[in-house]
């Protein structure tokens, strides 16, 4: 066992990275090596790679792929994906490349509100907590003027806050429930500063008011922060067009498609084992977004998947109708989303993933995220009613297994062909490839 190492903070890169390899590794000499190719000679921007976070040693590579000939209302985009599983950038390009030339995506922000809030324990009489809250509410708002002021010139700002009793479910435990406006940042820095002054506030409040005992002056505040749950931040991307419109290369009878397609989805509605995996597909999609646009995909997760349970049962995010001949299929989604603060104007692939998307605000960029994952789900769905998965997961997965094995130019060629009219398996390409180096 490795002993414990006090300050290991403190030492610099080189000497942690001494550390961990004479730790962790039983060639110590080679981890180093990798560990150290993977630094950028260009030390300043090295630099601010080590400074996002702590006990930088190295960076992480992941791929940016872009998918092209978005149209998302009437506008063209190239999307930016961060992701490291084939077949997402070629399943987005499929999608919407098919879309493109039937309408495109539309996207709509249905709307943008925030929450935060201070939990807080306060042994007492409900109604005089109630009438103490009436009376300092004003001063909420006034006490964290200087921490509002520039979000209010941006047209954001606090849009409210309600007295919470929660105390059927906890004894004691209420809550300040607030909202929020905060425009083009995702606003997580700018709400806990404001919750945190609502605690303040409630606190010294609680001591000058009069009609309390000294017990129920005594509030205590638990914690204060923001919700990454969002249910009031939400976004619909949509497609559709004629059942006979969606007639294409695996599509030979649209109708046949698009009720497998909605029955598809059905399934996902009601069956959560189904709607996980589904859902997954979606996020396929959003998470290469947010990464690439610097958000907060761990937020961006964690809010999607409460609110697919939000009827108490896990369940599809995107749903699809046929109607009088139409095919109509569509999702709503939260987003807590920034395209200012935050990683987006440190991290200069973030500042070009969002000039690629033609700087949009927030709210433009929560509907490319959620087309992203809309094109996702189709394209999944395309493939698991028609051909099946495996058809060009395996292809994607053959092209890394030759890069694992250092395939040259001949024995791409060659095997490529072989697997053409034969499964490809991960065991049976490894097979093929040592059979024809003999
Ligand atoms: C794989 O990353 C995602 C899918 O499993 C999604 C789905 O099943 O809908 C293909």
């Amino acid at each position: 066992m490795t002993k414990a190492i006090s300050g290991f903070s403190k030492l610099t890169k080189e000497e942690k990275i001494n550390w961990i390899a004479s730790n962790h590794f039983s060639n110590a000499t080679e981890a180093t090596q990798i560990i150290k190719k993977y630094w950028n000679s260009d030390t300043e921007l090295q630099k601010l790679h080590d400074e996002f976070i702590e006990n930088t040693i190295t960076n992480f590579y992941l791929p940016l792929g872009v998918a092209p000939n978005f149209t998302i209302n009437d506008k063209s985009y190239t999307i930016p994906f961060v992701v490291e599983e084939s077949s997402v950038v070629a399943a987005a390009s499929k999608s919407a490349k098919f879309w493109d030339s039937r309408g495109g995506f539309k996207a709509t922000v249905l709307n943008t509100e925030k929450i935060g809030q201070v939990h807080f324990i306060y042994k007492g009489d409900k109604q005089k907590l109630t009438t103490f809250f009436a009376t300092i509410q004003p001063k909420f708002f006034t006490e964290t003027e200087s921490i509002t002021k520039n979000m209010q010139k941006r047209g954001g700002g606090i849009l409210d806050i309600v007295l919470k009793d929660k105390t059927a479910e906890l004894d004691n435990y209420y809550q300040l429930h607030a909202t929020f406006e905060t425009k083009d940042s995702m606003g997580a820095n700018f709400i806990n500063s404001c919750l945190e002054q609502f605690a303040k506030t409630l606190k010294e409040e609680a001591q000058h008011f009069d009609s309390f005992t000294s017990e129920e002056k005594n509030i205590t505040v638990v914690m204060s922060i923001l919700s990454n749950y969002v249910p009031n931040c939400v976004v619909r991307a949509e497609v559709s067009c004629k059942v006979s419109d969606l007639a294409e290369k695996h599509i030979d009878n649209p109708e046949e498609f698009a009720e497998k397609f909605v029955q598809a989805v059905r399934i996902a509605e009601i069956e959560p084992y189904r709607a996980v995996t589904h859902n997954k597909g979606i996020m396929n999609g959003i998470d290469a977004v947010v990464l690439a646009t610097g958000n907060d995909f761990r937020a961006v997760e964690a809010g999607i998947h409460a609110y697919a349970s939000r009827n108490g049962q896990y369940s599809s995010l995107s749903h699809a109708k046929i109607e009088n001949g139409i095919f109509t299929f569509w999702m709503d989604i939260p987003l807590a989303l920034g395209t200012v603060g935050g990683l987006t104007s440190l991290h200069p692939m973030v500042k070009i993933a969002l000039e690629m998307l033609g700087k949009p605000s927030a709210q433009e960029l929560m509907q490319v995220v959620a087309v992203a994952g809309l094109a996702q789900n189709f394209a999944a769905l395309r493939s698991l009613t028609t051909t099946g998965i495996q058809q060009g997961h395996m292809k994607m997965h053959l092209m890394n297994i030759l890069n694992q094995f250092q395939a040259n130019d001949d024995e791409r060629k060659k095997v490529v062909k072989y697997f053409e009219k034969n499964t490809v398996t991960h065991s049976a390409v490894v097979d093929y490839l040592a059979e024809i180096r003999k």
